[in-house]
C-alpha cells in the first residue's frame, strides 16, 4: 500500500531535501509550495510517486480546499510535514498587525489548520499517521530582532502538546522539530544582512558546525516512520550542540 506524505515547502531547503529523501526511500509525496515551475523542475523525475500541488498556504480560508484536493488525488495520507515558512527581521517598534498577520499566516495558522484538515476521518491512515511541524530554536532561546518569528514558532509547540492527546484518540501522532541554523536559502538571505564578524560569530556558536538540510530530513524521516511509534506531543531540538556549547 502506498504511503503518501504531504510535504509543504517542498521547493527549497529542508522541505525539498525531505521530500526527495522520502521519495528515494519508497514513500510517495504530495509536494507543495507556491512556485509551480520550481516544483516541476525538482520533481519531474518522480512522476509515479509524486503529486505536484502548488498552493499558497498563507490563505487560512483555503486550507480545507487544499486538503480536500490532496484527498481526491492521494486518498488517506500517512503523514504531513509542514516545512513551509518564512522568516522576517522585525524589531519591536516595527510590529504592526499587517506584518504579524503575514508571518503568522504561513508559519502558524497554516500549520494548525493543515493538522485540523488532515485529521478528518478518511483523510489519514488510522493508527499509522504522523504529523510534523517545524518550529525553531528561536522559540527556546530567542533571536534578536526576530520576536514575531520566534512567537509564531513557539505557538506551534504549545499546539503540539495540546493536540497530541486529542489526536492519539484518532491514532495520529504529532510532534515538532526545532532546528538551529541550517544552511538553506532562508539562512543565506539572513546572513546577507550580517557583517562578516557577525556571521563568523554565529557559526562559532555551533560546536558541530551549521546544520545541513539532510541533518533535519533524517530526523523528520524517523519521526514520520513507525520507528518513532511511541513518540508524540514532543518538540525535538536539533542544533549541533548549540544549546550545550561552552560559553
Ligand atoms: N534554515 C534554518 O536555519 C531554519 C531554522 C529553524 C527553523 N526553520 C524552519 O524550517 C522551515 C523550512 O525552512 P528553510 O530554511 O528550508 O526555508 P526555505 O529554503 O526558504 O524554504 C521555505 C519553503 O516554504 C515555501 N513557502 C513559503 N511561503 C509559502 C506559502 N505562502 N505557501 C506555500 N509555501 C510557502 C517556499 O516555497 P515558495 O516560495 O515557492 O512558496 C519554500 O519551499 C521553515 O518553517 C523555517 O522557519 C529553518
Amino acid at each position: 500500500m502506498k504511503k503518501w506524505i504531504v510535504v509543504t515547502g517542498a521547493s527549497s531547503g529542508i522541505g525539498l531535501q525531505t521530500a526527495r529523501q522520502l521519495l528515494e526511500n519508497g514513500y510517495c509525496v504530495v509536494a507543495t509550495a507556491r512556485n509551480a515551475q520550481l516544483l516541476d523542475q525538482k520533481f519531474t523525475t518522480y512522476s509515479d510517486t509524486c503529486i505536484i500541488l502548488p498552493w499558497d498556504l498563507s490563505d487560512p480560508d483555503r486550507i480545507k480546499e487544499y486538503a480536500s484536493l490532496v484527498h481526491e488525488k492521494a486518498g488517506a495520507v500517512y503523514g504531513l510535514i509542514h516545512c513551509a515558512g518564512a522568516q522576517k527581521t522585525l524589531p519591536i517598534h516595527m510590529l504592526k498587525s499587517s506584518n504579524l498577520t503575514e508571518l503568522f499566516q504561513i508559519n502558524t495558522f497554516s500549520g494548525l489548520l493543515l493538522v485540523s484538515a488532515f485529521a478528518k476521518k478518511g483523510y489519514y491512515m488510522e493508527g499509522e499517521a504522523s504529523f510534523l511541524l517545524i518550529s525553531s530554536l528561536s522559540a527556546h532561546e530567542g533571536a534578536y530582532g526576530k520576536t514575531a518569528y520566534a512567537a509564531s514558532k513557539a505557538a506551534l509547540e504549545g499546539f503540539v502538546k495540546s493536540a497530541a492527546p486529542e489526536l492519539a484518540e484518532k491514532g495520529i501522532r504529532i510532534n515538532a522539530v526545532a532546528p538551529g541554523v541550517v544552511r538553506t536559502t532562508m539562512v543565506e538571505k539572513h546572513f546577507q544582512q550580517l557583517t562578516e564578524t557577525q556571521r563568523n560569530s554565529t557559526i562559532g556558536e555551533y560546536p558541530l558546525g551549521l546544520g545541513e538540510s539532510q541533518d533535519i530530513s533524517n530526523l523528520l524521516e524517523f519521526l514520520i516512520s513507525d520507528k518513532s511509534r511511541w513518540i508524540t506531543g514532543q518538540t525535538i531540538l536539533i542544533d549541533g550542540g548549540h544549546t550545550v556549547r561552552k560559553c
